[in-house]
């Protein structure tokens, strides 16, 4: 055939809804009716106020939300998984607990309650390597430690003997980014991975993603409230409110030309981001990419 293939979407959701029955018998329509794709490799960011559904499409994505009766899922989530095109919502428990931690990842807000305090990162790590790769436990140390060596901390082997209360809220944010691509995923979900550490280390970690990004051509989801850090991280951004995506365009094009009135709020309400429109206006085309 003559024609260029055209590239599916790593991630393709379609119609997303998602409903909390609460124990007083009301209902939460958390998510209703989201659709987007994210292509591999590409950075999205989901954007909106607290409450808006943006955690709950990351839990439902990564089948967090399954085992509650009181849960109800509606739509469509096709997923590129390396052994074909699968529906999030309809494969098995045992096939999601496979995909999760090896093809689909998440990093949280505070890594602490995705750490384990009696165990070591070290074995966290190794843990998790082993859960997905037939290798043996020296293996796994070793992928571990080198692992901890690229996420820039100081010292990866005494990183390794240590327990996550004896390291610092950015080491530990560290370490979790290492356990969630430990198994090289084409999808990170990152849920607010930086708003609980400082602004310092806040920079840092999103450099670190940004670098690892680039070298595994991982695709991102990347949840946050901070329009700051959309701008800085993301090539395309969701805007969601109450439940609904009510914007998603290149982030260049929402931040100088927002098109719905919530974005335009949400924009306004950003100080920081005067000085990005700055910057942004002395560029013509899209943000520019390292390396191209
Ligand atoms: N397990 C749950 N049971 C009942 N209601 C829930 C549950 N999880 C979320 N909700 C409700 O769903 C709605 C969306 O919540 P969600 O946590 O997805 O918002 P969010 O955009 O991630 O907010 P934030 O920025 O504060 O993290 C809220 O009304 C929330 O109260
Ligand atoms: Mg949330």
């Amino acid at each position: 055939m003559s024609m260029a293939p055209r590239k599916t979407p790593l991630l393709d959701v379609q119609d997303l809804s998602v409903t909390f029955r609460l124990k007083s018998g009301k209902v939460v329509d958390a998510v209703r009716d989201v659709s987007f794709s994210v292509m591999p490799g590409e950075i999205v960011a989901l954007v909106g106020e607290s409450g808006s559904g943006k955690s709950t499409i990351g839990h439902a994505l990564m089948g967090l939300l399954r085992y509650d009766s009181n849960v109800t899922m509606k739509g469509r989530v096709q997923f590129e998984t390396r052994s074909g095109n699968q529906d999030l919502l309809k494969i098995s428990d045992r096939a999601m607990r496979k995909l999760r931690g090896s093809e689909l990842a998440m990093i949280f807000q505070e890594p602490m309650s995705s750490l384990n305090p009696i165990y070591t990162i070290g074995s966290q790590i190794a843990e998790q390597i082993l859960a997905h790769q037939k290798v043996s436990k020296s293996v796994a140390r070793e992928q571990a430690l080198d692992l901890l060596s690229r996420l820039g901390l100081p010292n990866p082997a005494k990183t390794m003997q240590s327990y996550p209360h004896q390291i610092s809220g950015g080491m530990r944010q560290r370490a979790m980014i290492g356990m969630a691509l430990s198994c090289d995923p084409g999808l990170l979900i990152a849920d607010e991975p930086t708003t609980a550490l400082d602004v310092t280390i806040q920079a840092q970690i999103i450099d670190l993603l940004k670098t690892l990004q680039k070298r595994t051509k991982m695709a991102i989801l990347f949840v946050t409230h901070d329009l700051g850090l959309v701008a800085e991280i993301a090539d395309r951004a969701l805007v969601m409110n109450a439940g609904q995506v009510v914007e998603q365009a290149p982030v260049m094009e929402l931040f100088n030309d927002p098109k719905m009135p919530y974005t335009k709020a949400l924009l306004s309400a950003v100080p920081r981001l005067r000085a990005f429109r700055r910057k942004s206006a002395d560029l013509s085309g899209p943000l520019p990419v390292e390396g191209t």
